[in-house]
Parts: C-alpha cells; structure tokens; sequence
C-alpha cells in the first residue's frame, strides 16, 4: 500500500492508524471535522499527508471534499472509514440518535458510495469500515449506536458480495 485515505482521522484509532502506516511509508490523506488536530498531526507525522476538514453527517458535501482529498493525493489504494459516533444512552435523545444514523449510517453509505464508484472506475481498490462487537445483538445502553453498527457490518458484507458479481476482483472490501 502507497497511499491509504483515513475518515475520522483526528481522534482514537483513525489518528493511531494514521501514524502506523506513516511510519511505515504510507502517504496519508486525513479527513476528520477538527481541523486544528489534523494539522498537528500532519506536523508530527514522518512522511508526506495531506488534510481535509470534512463533516460526514452532511452527506452532499462531504461526497465532494473526499472527492476534493482524493485528487490532491491523485489516488488511495485503501481508505479506512474510522469516523463514527457513539453515545451511552440515559434519556431518549433524538439528537444523539440523529448524529448517530447521520454518521454511521447515512454518512458511512455516502462515503463508500463515491469511494467504490471510483475504485470501480479504476479497477482497484480497498475499503475498509469498521463496525462493532455491538452489531451482533441490541444494547439497552447505546441501542442506536448497536443498531447502527448492524447496519455497517450488513452493509459491507452486501458491498463484498457486489464488487464479485461485477467482476471487481481487484476491489477489497474489509468490515472491522
Ligand atoms: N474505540 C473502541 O473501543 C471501538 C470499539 C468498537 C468500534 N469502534 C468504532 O471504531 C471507530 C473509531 O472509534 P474511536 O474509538 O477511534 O472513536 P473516537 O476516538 O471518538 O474518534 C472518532 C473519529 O471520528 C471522527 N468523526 C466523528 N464524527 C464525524 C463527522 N461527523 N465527520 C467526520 N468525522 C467524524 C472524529 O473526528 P472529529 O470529531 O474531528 O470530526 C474522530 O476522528 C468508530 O466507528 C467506532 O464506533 C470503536
């Protein structure tokens, strides 16, 4: 792998994962709201990266700043969708669950959505989500979040099968 696009990057295991395959000559394109932490991190990181202040919960938008980061690295051969939200529910919070489906679910379809129509166009490609151990059952304390994370580990197992049936087969597609 010579250059891997990260979602989500600014924080957790999109941030850690961005310094592994830096130190390990990977070119980086980091996409993450907080801007101000994805320049300090392109400062502290070995090798080349580039960033982009992205909001995946706006959908439309978002579609054309990933397209934007991906031209300015001219190609990823693997992009991790990391960016995800996740609350401990107490109360019903329609906000909380709101940003969750927008995140999760809506922004992570829309994301691999203009991903695999350009690795499709390229012949090539990896994706990779991640989900969670909350996927495989509901949860009384984050039941949005679990429900959500089903739909990411349904859905990228639906896109594995997709790319075969058209012949990708140069195309990967990986559920954490
Ligand atoms: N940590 C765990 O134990 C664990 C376990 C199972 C699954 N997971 C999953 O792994 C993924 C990463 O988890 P984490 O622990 O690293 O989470 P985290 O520390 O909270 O980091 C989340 C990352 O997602 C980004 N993000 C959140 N909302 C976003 C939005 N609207 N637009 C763009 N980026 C957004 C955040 O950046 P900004 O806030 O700067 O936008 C941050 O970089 C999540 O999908 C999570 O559900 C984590």
């Amino acid at each position: 792998m010579k250059k891997a696009m990260i979602i989500g990057a600014s924080f957790g295991i999109g941030k850690a994962l961005a310094k592994q395959l830096s130190a390990a000559g990977v070119e980086v394109g980091l996409a993450a709201r907080r801007y101000e932490l994805l320049a300090k991190l392109r400062d502290d990181l070995p090798g080349p990266s580039y960033i982009k202040k992205v909001d995946t919960a706006d959908s439309e938008r978002s579609s054309i700043l990933l397209k934007e980061l991906l031209d300015e690295m001219n190609w990823a051969d693997a992009v991790f969708i990391c960016s995800g939200v996740g609350y401990l529910e107490g109360e019903m919070d329609w906000s909380q669950e709101k940003e969750t489906i927008d995140v999760n679910v809506t922004g992570f379809v829309s994301c691999s959505n203009m991903l695999m129509e350009h690795f499709i166009e390229n012949g090539r490609g990896h994706l990779v989500g991640i989900s969670s151990i909350a996927a495989l059952r509901g949860s009384g304390g984050a039941v949005t979040y679990a429900a959500s994370k089903a739909f990411v580990s349904n859905y990228l197992k639906g896109l594995r099968q997709k790319v075969k049936k058209l012949g990708c087969d140069e195309i990967a597609v990986t559920e954490i």
